[in-house]
């Protein structure tokens, strides 16, 4: 049997089982380079605003990530709390996407609008004092921080080169739309614009109504 002498040489056989998988491989992701609803930007959906890309950079600095996502699985269970489903094209501007894997808190994609400004300063503040059982942390020095608006206009250049499309007018408009904002002011931005950017779909993918 020849597959028996395959199983007894073992170097043969992990090499045969490498090119097998990088088959699998390809044939699952190559396609999605071409695949227009994943390469392709939401409808809707614009690159962040100067002060909102602040925010973001303060997310990802105070690790906010470690116990939120920002992705909604297509399950009922998940949709019916948080919203749509998220799609990719949702996340083409953004570098480092955020969709995190762990779950302290609840899912983030979609906070944008349920909550006003003072209702997460305070929360950003001190958890407790709008949810009694939280264990967020507060992060009252957020507020006492000032962006440097000397960085942001570098920061927006280089994500233009990876193909996020600033206009030169707001890269020019970018220090004076920061300046002397708080770190706390620009997170809440950042978080006011996570909504569904996209086409309602249903699960399997067919159009539907607003929901
Ligand atoms: C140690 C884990 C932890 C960290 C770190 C953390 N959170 Fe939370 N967060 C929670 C938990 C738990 C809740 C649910 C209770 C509550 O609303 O406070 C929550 C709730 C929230 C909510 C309300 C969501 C909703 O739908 O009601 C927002 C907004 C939020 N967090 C933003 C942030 C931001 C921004 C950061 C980073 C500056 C952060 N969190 C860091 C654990 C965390």
């Amino acid at each position: 049997m020849k597959h028996e002498i395959l199983e007894k040489k073992i170097a043969w056989m992990g090499a045969l089982i490498a090119v097998v998988i990088s088959i699998g491989g390809l044939v699952e992701i190559a396609p999605l380079y071409m695949q227009s609803s994943v390469v392709e930007p939401s409808p809707g959906i614009k690159p962040y605003s100067a002060l909102a890309l602040e925010g973001r950079d303060v997310y990802v600095r105070e690790g906010c990530y470690n116990c939120h996502s920002q992705m909604v699985r297509p399950l009922p269970a998940e949709t019916e709390r948080y919203g749509h489903y998220s799609i990719a094209g949702e996340a083409v501007y953004d570098h480092p996407f955020q969709f995190g894997s762990k779950r302290t808190g609840p899912d983030l994609a979609r906070v944008g609008g349920r909550y006003t400004d003072e209702w997460h300063r305070i929360h950003l503040m001190n958890p407790r004092d709008v949810v009694p059982e939280s264990n967020m942390p507060g992060f009252p020095w957020l507020a006492e921080r000032t962006i440097d608006p000397a960085a942001t206009q570098a920061k927006m250049q280089a994500l233009q080169k990876i193909g996020v499309p600033y206009t030169a007018q707001e890269i020019a408009d970018a220090p004076e739309a920061v300046r002397n904002r708080s770190e706390m002011e620009a997170l809440i931005a950042y978080m006011q614009g996570l909504k569904f950017y996209g086409e309602p779909k249903a699960a399997d993918g067919s159009a539907k109504g607003q929901q």
